[in-house]
């Protein structure tokens, strides 16, 4: 039957044969005029539509699945805007039971109703705000002892996130690393003192390092800590980026002492969108007492006729996350959580048992103390191989996995490694498969004639920078 009422481009339009998908999406300039909702749809649909399947991304350590309820109540709070606190009061009062529900996680000895932390849009921000804490601190200090603050210094291990190094480069604050090397895989003690002086602000342990998941450990940092602060009189902090760790380890390892219970610790950041199980963005920080957290960094602003005190460095944001983040804690329960989050280490450590065993390859390290496990070449395996880590991702993307090759850090960056993270919506079967795929990859590049274009690069010493071929995919 015709329609005499068609018009080219309307809701009737069948979207394929329409004219908008003979043109090419805009790039430069806004459309002249409108489409209907469907080609948009269609046409921002398709520009990702070549991507992989975020489940099958085990490159990234943020969350890529949650239940139908979660995404629900998330979607449903799309439109809200998390400052807007005289609007929606309930929403900043459940983003307050988040912090009190994750600072008693991480042992907070703070008494008050409200525990002393903030929202933010990542760890980045939380890592931020945990900096600039310790900063102001520091300068405060500084500045009734009537000595100098123009130089301040923080230490990290080389194996830091780049948000350090945002954080060092935007507030001027120096950055002093310890390497990292094959023999001490994390952050020595010992080493971290050695580069502390009155200027430090801060010392930053990492409880999941980003480049090979393992843990710095806290409590051989605070008691060495403890020592140096008394016999030098400074009084340098703690500050953990716990971006990984502070959502495995109050559940896997209770007993572990790496938060609030260790003297040096004032502030601990973490992700609430990688193992907090929610979708991004998604950060907290939490200090240890309402007097490590200064009162500048308070701002309290007339928004909207209401006198509403924030901490963060952002303004508007969505509130969709705190209401997952919530939902996450009374759906799992302490339970839930350390269920899911065991489920993640035991295949993480089935992988890298399987892994280790094939002829080719050799584990980073024999711990996997978080659900991320790193692999690399055998040195003998390297030598003769026509094909690299690099060309092994390749092959692997073309079955929709995304397992980054990348190499590591100062002072070991000659060293190539593969990774894999194990979240929430990666099963025992699908490392089985991801396992067949990685056999049958190998099978292939090892029947390789000539060598690859990345092995003749690595033969040649090109540095395999990120530049080059480094997709961490963090
Ligand atoms: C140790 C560490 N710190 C900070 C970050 C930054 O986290 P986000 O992506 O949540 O900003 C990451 C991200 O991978 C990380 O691994």
């Amino acid at each position: 039957m015709i329609d005499k009422d068609f018009r080219e481009g309307d809701a009737k339009t069948n979207v394929f044969g329409s004219d908008a998908m003979m043109q090419p999406a805009p790039v430069d300039k806004i459309p002249e005029g409108p489409t209907t909702p469907q080609i948009a749809y269609q046409m921002v649909k398709d520009e990702t539509f070549a991507q992989t399947q975020p489940r099958l991304n085990l490159a990234t350590f943020v969350t890529t699945y949650m239940d139908e309820y979660a995404t629900k109540l998330m979607n449903e709070a799309i439109n809200i805007n998390y400052i807007d606190e005289t609007e929606y009061p309930r929403v900043a009062v459940m983003n307050g039971k988040c912090i009190n529900i994750i600072a008693n996680l991480w042992n907070t000895p703070e008494t008050a109703p409200w525990k002393t932390g903030a929202l933010a849009i990542g760890s980045s921000e939380a890592c931020m705000l945990g900096g600039i804490a310790a900063w102001i601190r520091w300068r405060e200090r500084r500045k009734a002892q009537g000595k100098p603050y123009d130089k301040p210094n923080f230490v990290i291990s080389t194996g830091y996130q780049v948000v350090w190094e945002k954080f060092a480069q935007l507030w001027q604050i120096e950055m002093r690393t310890v390497p990292l090397t094959l023999e001490k895989t994390t952050l020595d003690p010992q080493d971290a003192l050695s580069m502390c002086d009155e200027n430090t602000i801060c010392i930053v342990p990492i409880q999941g390092v980003t480049w090979t998941g393992l843990n710095d450990d806290v409590e051989a940092l605070d008691k060495a800590l403890d020592e140096y602060n008394a016999k030098t009189g400074y009084d340098i902090p703690i500050h953990v980026d716990a971006a990984t760790g502070g959502f495995i380890l109050p559940f896997l390892f209770p007993e572990t002492k790496w938060d609030f219970r260790l003297k040096w610790v004032l502030s601990i950041s973490t992700s609430g969108h990688k193992f907090g199980l929610v979708y991004p963005g998604l950060g907290w920080v939490v200090w240890k007492d309402k007097k490590y957290l200064p009162d500048v960094m308070s701002f309290s602003v007339n928004y909207l006729g209401a006198e509403i005190s924030q901490v963060g460095l952002n303004f508007s944001r969505p509130a969709a996350q705190i209401l997952g983040q919530y939902y996450q804690f009374i759906r799992l329960g302490f339970e839930g959580y350390k269920n899911i989050q065991a489920n993640s280490l035991g295949i993480a450590k089935y992988l890298h048992q399987t892994v280790a065993a094939m002829p080719e390859f050799q584990p980073y390290s024999t711990e996997v103390p978080n659900p991320i496990f790193t692999w690399l070449m055998k040195p003998e395996v390297q030598k003769t191989a026509k094909w690299t880590l690099f060309d092994l991702q390749d092959k692997l993307a073309q079955k929709g996995w995304m397992v980054p090759a990348y190499t590591l850090p100062a002072n070991i960056e000659n060293i190539v490694v593969m990774r894999v993270l194990c979240k929430q919506g990666f099963s025992r079967d699908m490392a089985d498969q991801l396992l067949n795929d990685i056999r049958f990859a190998i099978k292939e590049l090892n029947a390789l004639e000539y060598p690859t274009t990345t092995r003749i690069a690595m033969e040649k010493n090109v540095p395999l920078s990120a530049k080059t071929f480094n997709h961490t995919g963090k």
